[in-house]
């Protein structure tokens, strides 16, 4: 079932513009794999992200910055295989576009041939100008990513709110002026004072994502694993949990564990 009000076969980035100019709130998820891409895309989720959280989620890391561009590709690839409607973007992670706007370039386009995904994100604003004008030259729609930009943790030292000092909410406020300028199709503003993020949404015709942004923006995106409750030690204000699928999968692993040592798994009608 579609929770859309207009009904969008593929959703694209003209269609998220569409969806902003109407008042429709776009909802977005994070998924890293083929059959929770499926699921997600049946319930007619708007936007897949195969976020670089992949390194933390997926991988076990405790920042976003180990995940290499080959295991990104590898993620994509899967849940472009899974996705029918959903509009499928991947972060380009850390090391691959930093350096210059050449090897951002390469490193986009690799995602693109190499996954089928639709669009890249990044993170970071005037820093990333070259290569984000580098990369939309190249035909390849980029989303921005400002506010807690998580592959800057170690500048950052924290993962607190940004942006509640002037001084950098009127940088937030330029950044975001200069990704809709250069073309960006949508921006996150990840973890910033909702006032904030709801000036920028109304300043800007770029839809505008929020994750810990309140719900004065254009859309709001979570990482599936957090909003599923599989990820308990993990439990900022913003995030609301949709599922206990911890305590969920860990009751259902017990019973089938009793049953296999208990010998009522299998039973005469699950053999041959
Ligand atoms: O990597 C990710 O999951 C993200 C979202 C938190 C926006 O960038």
């Amino acid at each position: 079932m579609s929770i859309s009000k207009k009904q969008y076969s593929r959703v694209t980035t003209n269609s998220l513009s569409e969806m902003k100019r109407n008042g429709e709130k776009i909802a977005m998820l994070t998924a890293y794999d083929f059959t929770l891409a499926g699921i997600i895309d049946r319930a007619g989720i708007d936007i897949i992200l195969v976020g670089d959280s992949a390194s933390n989620v997926m991988a076990g890391h405790e920042t976003t910055l180990p995940i290499t561009l080959d295991q990104m590709i590898y993620h994509a690839a899967s849940v472009v295989r899974g996705c029918k409607r959903a509009l499928v973007i991947v972060d380009l992670p850390f090391g691959t576009y930093q350096a210059d706007s050449k090897e951002a370039l390469r490193s986009a386009i690799k995602i693109m041939k190499e996954s089928g995904a639709h669009a890249v994100k990044l993170e970071g604003g005037k820093l990333a100008k070259d290569s984000i004008e580098r990369i939309l030259q190249a035909g390849i729609p980029v989303m921005g990513h400002l506010g807690l930009t998580p592959q800057s943790i170690y500048k950052f030292g924290t993962y607190s709110v940004r942006a509640k000092e002037e001084k950098e909410a009127k940088e937030l406020m330029e950044d975001a002026k200069l990704l809709e300028d250069l073309g960006c199709f949508g921006i996150v503003l990840e973890k910033i004072p909702s006032g904030l993020a709801q000036k920028v949404a109304k300043n800007i015709l770029t839809p505008i994502i929020g994750i810990g942004a309140g719900n004065k923006v254009d859309g709001q995106v979570l990482v599936l694993h957090d909003m599923l409750g599989m990820t308990k030690e993990f439990s900022p204000r913003f995030l609301r949990r949709y599922l206990d699928l911890d305590n969920k999968i860990s009751s259902a692993i017990k019973s089938y564990s009793t049953d296999v040592k208990s010998g009522h798994f299998p039973s005469k009608d699950e053999q041959y």
